[in-house]
């Protein structure tokens, strides 16, 4: 098992890359899968839990040509493509691979069972298979249908008017592959704006996908997506942003460490994704935004961030759903910053990879951090000296890497144990630290 040795070292300085958004390359995959012919994806993710979905559309009879790591050429067989796997389709340590590729099986007419790793499986799954039940799938699981592994029965499928009682998009993303399907339109009621790059990626392949916001100031701030079915997707060639959520390490990381000055350039900066952002704006950090480009359907923009005092905030309502990936970092970047800052209406966070609250507290009172676990959140109060220990990731990416950048700006040093999990969402994370100038061996 991996682990990480961190010290705290020279200001952060250059300009770089992190790799593509996980989301849309999972979805560039899928949807890519059910078009009528072959789309190019230029930097796609190769982090493990996109070759998890990588793998299983290959086990659905789809022919994907890897150029490079990073490109890709999938040949989609259109609506009726794919073909009943003869094993069970391996999701590894995916929700999102497990829950999207859920709905996109639920409207195929034969037989799948989707599993993955331990921690995987202690996912809950009642959030899609109740809803898919009622659009008229058989779905199989552990308690009901509450944990994986799930056995999905494909066929005939209706449309539903659903209320979504989390915003999540895995959630939103799983009945709109289904609803592809249906005999009937789809409307989806979701209580805040998740992310919305399926309904982006189906637009530009031809589908009708209609969201309405509702008006400004209404709470709780709730959208309404609608989709018509039966449409066909034409193949369309992907350019994927870098992920926020990767440069999010970044970002933070650079602000802590003093007389740092870091670019991340084409970094995609679609508001649904960078509630961070304004977060860290409101702790008084420096981030500028450049270049403000669409690509692909997808706002993209080069990010400077530079060194800065913080004071504390409040994260809720909204802005817990635009930065749910978030959190542990934004935890890091609260240690720092002068009073308090009040994290709520984040219980999502307990369904993640780990239970996200439990171990970021967990883990960052190793460190020296004044951090008070909520039911829903978390109270952090700063500024602490952080002093360096052994620190363990839980098998969790995001909490590795915050605990790295955690280990950039505490005394002594650091040592994050079981850190080979970065590689399931952003490969390279210690070299490129390295390259700016983290002390990371
Ligand atoms: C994702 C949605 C989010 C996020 C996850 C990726 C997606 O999960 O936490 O990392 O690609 O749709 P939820 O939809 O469960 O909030």
């Amino acid at each position: 098992m991996s682990r990480l040795t961190v010290r705290p070292g020279p200001p952060l300085r250059g300009r770089t890359r992190v790799p593509g958004d996980k989301s849309i390359s999972h979805r560039a995959l899928l949807l890519g899968a059910i078009a009528e012919g072959t789309g190019r994806v230029e930097n796609l993710l190769p982090a493990n839990d996109c070759l998890a979905t990588l793998t299983a559309v290959r086990a659905l009879g789809i022919e994907v040509e890897e150029l490079s790591p990073t490109t890709l050429l999938v040949h989609g067989r259109g609506w009726h493509g794919l073909q009943e796997p003869d094993d069970v389709l391996n999701c590894v340590r995916s929700g999102t691979t497990l829950r999207l590729l859920a709905g996109l099986l639920a409207g195929q007419p034969f037989t799948s069972v989707l599993s993955g790793d331990p921690q995987l499986r202690r996912r809950p799954m009642g959030r899609i298979v109740e809803p898919l039940r009622l659009m008229g799938a058989t779905v199989l699981g552990r308690d009901h249908g509450r944990w994986p592994p799930l056995a999905i029965q494909g066929g005939r499928l209706h449309g539903i008017e659903y209320s979504l009682p989390v915003a999540s998009a895995q959630v939103k993303s799983a009945l709109l592959l289904a609803g592809l399907y249906a005999d009937s339109p789809t409307t989806l009621h979701l209580p805040g704006p998740a992310r919305d790059h399926t309904e982006r990626m189906l637009n530009a392949m031809g589908a009708t996908v209609e969201t309405k916001e509702a008006a400004a100031g209404v709470q709780p701030p709730t959208s309404t997506v609608h989709l018509t079915p039966g449409q066909r997707l034409r193949p369309i060639d992907v350019s994927v942003p870098g992920d926020f959520s990767s440069a999010a390490f970044l970002l933070v990381a650079a602000t802590l460490s003093p007389g740092s000055e870091v670019t991340l350039e084409e970094v995609g900066v679609n508001p649904t994704r960078t509630g961070l952002l304004d977060a860290l704006w409101a702790m008084g950090a420096s981030v500028t935004l450049h270049e403000e480009r669409t690509v692909g359907g997808e706002p993209v923009a080069d990010l400077t961030v530079r060194a800065s005092a913080l004071r504390g905030t409040e994260v809720g309502g909204s802005l817990v759903v635009r930065s749910i990936d978030e959190l542990p970092i934004l935890a890091v970047a609260a240690t720092q910053a002068e009073g308090e800052t009040r994290v709520r209406d984040a219980a999502e966070l307990r369904v993640k990879e780990t239970d996200r609250i439990a171990t970021t507290v967990e883990e960052l009172r190793r460190l020296g951090a004044e951090i008070e676990p909520r039911a829903d959140g978390f109270v952090v109060r700063g500024p602490t000296r952080l002093r360096g220990t052994v620190v363990h990731s839980h098998g969790d990416h995001r909490l590795a890497m915050a605990l790295t950048v955690a280990g950039l700006i505490a005394q002594g040093e650091t040592t994050v144990q079981d850190t080979d999990c970065i590689a399931d969402s952003f490969p390279g994370f210690e070299s490129l630290l390295v390259r700016l100038g983290g002390q990371i061996s």
